[in-house]
């Protein structure tokens, strides 16, 4: 267990680290779950008079989802009711003069941690709480609350470090997530248990495949960590194209494993029997397997996979979902994902819906978030806990509480 922002006195300055990573269309961030749920810690910390400055980040370097926060300031405000201010620096001069101008009940937003070199490799909380990012900052604070369980799967030094060196609290957002994941690991399951995987992280996804071994029966595999599953079987797919440049990486760093893993487990393994992709004029066209190609950007599973996948939903007895099917944000490319979110909806069946984007889904095609029985805000660190290893970011706000 892990001291709460209950064991906090009033009226202080806080260092609050969340997780409003969110996805980005033509370079604008949009509204995920994520901004509603923080503005709730952030309401109560307000209410009681804290002062509060929020680290967060966006994107991975490299990718065009890494961008300023300015924007997030915006959408949090609005949920918030209130002005977040922002400012363009994170441990910087600018940084350190609006933190020091901070009084009782404002927020302010400080710029994507993830623009900080110290911020990202992943090393142990000692040396993150080395870092002069942590040494800078943390003397600025009384104490210090992590939100983000999110992204506690992560040792970076934005969640990490502090709690070395501050005393450390966890949010209301890491409280709720942590006890209904942890309630999930404990669960025996006697009927078939499945698990739909997609998205773009399928770096993390791969050794969650091989962990869950023993729990998962079987697994529906999407998005990129299908493809790359499809090219381990000699398929012309899941090669860098066009607006996808991390393809590559992802499967080089990855194609022993993968290919091991799709022998070991077999049929296990349920892969796309065909592909949807947008021709010249805009419009949706599926194709088999058997004859897709190298140069075409896949959008989403054919409409025979989704029924498949559909299927093998209706006669589990738990599934759970981490990763979209398709690019479901365009309605032209949701019908995976929504044809196996509404066959979870429809069974009566124990389901969880994890990820930052896939998440989004729920309302966006008219689902209804009681017909699941879990929703999580987390996507990687939902899909980590599954496997019983325990969150980096949580062990640290333990240990601090061990220590007291
Ligand atoms: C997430 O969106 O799952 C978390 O914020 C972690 O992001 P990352 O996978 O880029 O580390």
């Amino acid at each position: 267990t892990f001291q709460t922002i209950d064991d906090l006195e009033s009226g202080q300055q806080l260092l609050v680290r969340i997780d409003i990573n969110a996805p980005v269309e033509d370079g604008v961030v949009q509204d995920n779950r994520r901004f509603a749920r923080h503005a709730e810690t952030i309401a109560e910390l307000l209410a009681d008079d804290h002062a509060v400055a929020l680290l967060a980040h966006q994107g991975r370097p490299g990718r065009d989802t890494f961008i300023s926060l300015e924007g997030h300031a915006d959408i949090l405000a609005d949920h918030l009711g209130q002005e977040v201010a922002f400012v363009d620096d994170t441990v910087g001069e600018d940084a350190l003069e609006a933190i020091g101008g901070l009084e009782a009940g404002d927020v302010l937003l400080l710029e994507n941690a993830r623009m900080c070199e110290e911020e990202l490799p992943e090393e142990a909380p000692d040396e993150k709480a080395d870092t002069e990012f942590v040494q800078t900052l943390a003397p600025e604070f009384d104490a210090y609350v992590n939100d983000a369980y999110s992204a506690a799967h992560r040792s970076h030094a934005s969640l990490v470090g502090f709690p070395r060196v501050l005393d450390a609290y966890a949010g209301r957002v890491m409280e709720s997530e942590y006890t209904a994941n942890s309630a999930i690991q404990q669960r025996e399951f006697d009927g078939l248990v499945t698990m739909v995987l997609g998205g773009t992280k399928a770096e993390d996804l791969i050794p969650v495949i091989e962990e869950v071994d023993d729990t998962v029966d079987r697994f529906c595999l999407g998005g990129i960590v299908g493809e790359l599953f499809l090219r381990a079987d000699g398929h012309d797919v899941g090669y860098d194209v066009e607006g996808t440049e991390f393809f590559d990486h992802q499967w080089e760093d990855h194609a022993d494993t993968i290919e091991g893993v799709r022998e070991e487990y077999g049929d296990r393994l349920h892969l796309a029997s065909d592909l949807a992709s947008e021709t010249d004029d805009g419009e949706r066209v599926e194709r088999a397997v058997a004859e897709i190609e190298k140069e075409t950007s896949y959008l989403d599973v054919g409409s025979d996979t989704a029924d498949e996948y559909a299927d093998l939903v209706a006669e589990s007895e738990a599934v759970f979902v981490k990763g979209a099917l398709g690019v479901f944000e365009d309605e032209r490319f949701a019908d995976g994902t929504v044809a196996v979110l509404s066959a979870i909806a429809e069974a009566d069946c124990f389901s969880v819906v994890g990820g930052g984007d896939t998440s989004r889904a729920i309302p966006m095609y008219d689902l209804e978030e009681e017909d699941f029985s879990h929703v999580s805000v987390a996507g990687g660190a939902y899909v980590r806990a599954l496997t019983g290893e325990g969150l980096v970011g949580v062990e640290v706000l333990e240990a601090v509480a061990e220590s007291e």
